[in-house]
């Protein structure tokens, strides 16, 4: 037990989310640069470049530059055992990043100093905040010219509605960066630029008198200046708001040259939490107490062309899991055995032989997992509460070119569905020959699209719908026929046959339960 518990204390699992650009995979492979994971971190992700970021694997983010889909990493550091959860950077794959944060304790934003936060960028932020777990920020790219400080702090309290509390301060941006001022010790962290970080950077630290040789004239003056400007204007630093989500500890820095990213990690690693207790159906899971439990917060097929397979992700709840065990599959009530699990490193994969409360492994899955299912010991059965479905909010026809490809099609758009990128509909009554695809953001159309032709050697053609607005009817006993509608309104069922309605106006929703009283309508899908 005191092993046991040793080895959870030690585990750290947060999820990693930034706009394309800012310099998440460049901080992400510092990171593993430090855990002894890999041998050189490289500037990476060049488009034109062979090198590849490690966590960035498939062929549609090479191409594109963004991150379609998360990806799990695992290294040791000074004692601690961290899991990195990847995320897609691009707002369109919100959904997405909301279950990974599902299976995280905490998140880390990394913005770019020069941009601040960016249109594309603000709903994913915003749906870290809605799960209301620690959010540390990462200000990186000082080493280039920076937006103002002070501003940069209020773009962020303004645009996700949570304060900040700058651990340390920067001296400078740009060619004029010399490096930051840590608040609690009053010393300076000299800037250096690392052999553009291929090695672990120095830290040189030095006290405000003993700094006045490296910084420029006026800087010393400028930083007294802001830092008692910030003594009275930010909020103070409280563990308590941390752990809730209300107040993010800032920190500056530069990924790509190395500089700021042991300092934050070392401070990140002290004010972030060990795995805590769930919910679950039976109430609170205690991660050290309870026996082996854990569910599903992310489904992918074909994450390797050479494997062809399905890997369901599963965060462990409580507990210590040993390959081969068996256990009960809670939704379907049915016991299996979770053989050969395999913990990710992008595409690279290791078979794991046990895994503690707070790690993530792959499963193989033949098609029994869903998102949101829960896996535990049969002689204890829970369950954990379930990971919403964003309601989508772009709708179009997908029609096949190719008509003799029925069958890989409908495979093919079916497990896509499964993983959770699209949603599937089908004409209120009609049968699967038209198929009505829903996404959260457009850029999973041109995902399905691409995939379909990559995986399933299927070519669809999508002819966009003018919808926006969708609602679940939850009184099934209504007759649809009944319903009276609107112009703009359209009747649709699901995969699992539950009925539908899509609007292209918002008020036509209200007009619609005007019309027809005692209609219940839901955002979600449950
Ligand atoms: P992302 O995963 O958030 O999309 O960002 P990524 O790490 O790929 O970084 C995007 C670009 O920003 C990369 O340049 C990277 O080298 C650069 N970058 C990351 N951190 C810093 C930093 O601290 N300072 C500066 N100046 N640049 C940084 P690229 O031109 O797209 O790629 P490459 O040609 O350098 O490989």
């Amino acid at each position: 037990m005191a092993d046991l518990r040793k080895e959870i204390e030690k585990r750290r699992t947060f999820a990693i989310i930034s706009h394309p650009d800012a310099g998440k995979t460049t901080l992400t492979e510092k990171f593993l640069l430090y855990g002894g994971a890999i041998n050189l971190a490289g500037s990476v992700k060049g488009k034109a470049t062979a090198r590849h970021a490690v966590s960035d694997w498939m062929e549609i983010e090479k191409e594109r530059g963004i991150s379609v889909t998360s990806s799990v990493l695992q290294f040791n550091y000074d004692n601690y055992c961290i899991n990195i959860l990847d995320t897609p950077g691009h707002q369109d794959f919100s959904e997405d990043t909301y279950r990974t944060l599902m299976a995280a304790d905490s998140a880390v934003m990394v913005i770019d100093g020069s941009k601040g936060v960016e249109a594309q960028t603000r709903k994913l932020f915003k749906v870290c905040v809605m799960r209301h777990i620690p959010i540390f920020t990462f200000i990186n790219k000082m080493d280039r010219d920076a937006m103002d400080t002070f501003e940069l702090l209020d773009d962020i309290e303004k645009e996700l509605g949570i304060a900040t509390c700058p651990i340390n301060w920067p001296i400078g941006s740009g060619k004029e960066f010399k490096g930051v001022y840590d608040r609690a010790t009053e010393k300076i962290h000299v800037f250096s630029d690392t052999e553009k970080g291929t090695k672990e950077g120095e830290d040189q630290v030095l006290t405000l008198d003993e700094a006045d040789s490296v910084l420029l004239p006026g800087q010393r003056d400028q930083l007294a200046d802001e830092i008692e400007l910030l003594d009275g204007a930010s909020a103070e630093f409280d563990q308590e708001l941390v752990d809730k989500g209300e107040l993010s500890p800032v920190f500056f820095g530069s990924a790509l040259t190395n500089f700021g990213v042991e300092i934050f990690l070392k401070h990140f690693l002290k004010m972030t939490t060990p795995p805590l207790p769930r919910k679950a159906d039976v109430g609170l899971i205690d991660p050290v107490e309870e026996e082996f439990s854990g569910f599903i917060f992310k489904i992918q097929a074909n994450m390797n062309k050479a494997h062809r397979d399905r890997i369901a992700f599963m965060r462990i709840c409580s507990g210590k899991f040993e390959a081969g065990m068996e256990v009960l599959h809670v939704q379907e009530g049915k016991k299996i055995r979770l053989s050969q699990p395999q913990q990710m490193m992008a595409q690279d994969r290791k078979i794991v032989e046990e895994a503690y409360a707070g790690d993530i492994i792959g499963l193989f899955d033949p098609g029994i997992f869903s998102i949101g299912d829960t896996v535990c010991m049969a002689g204890h059965k829970i369950q954990y509460e379930g990971i919403p479905t964003f309601a989508p909010e772009h709708f179009a026809r997908v029609r096949q070119v190719d008509t003799m490809k029925r069958k890989q099609f409908v495979k093919g758009i079916e497990q896509i569905a499964q993983e959770g990128a699209i949603q599937i509909f089908q004409e209120y009554n009609t049968g699967m020959e038209e198929i009505i695809v829903g996404v959260v953001g457009v850029l999973q159309f041109d995902v399905l699209k691409y995939r379909l032709n990559n995986e399933y050697n299927v070519e669809i053609r999508l002819e966009n719908l003018p919808y926006e607005h969708i609602r679940w009817i939850e009184n099934r006993e209504i007759d649809l026929d009944k319903i009276s509608g609107t112009s703009d309104m359209k009747k649709i069922k699901d995969l699992k046959g539950r009925p539908l309605l899509l609007w292209v106006n918002s008020w036509s929703i209200g007009m619609t339960m005007d019309r027809n009283p005692g209609l219940e309508l839901s955002e979600f899908g449950r």
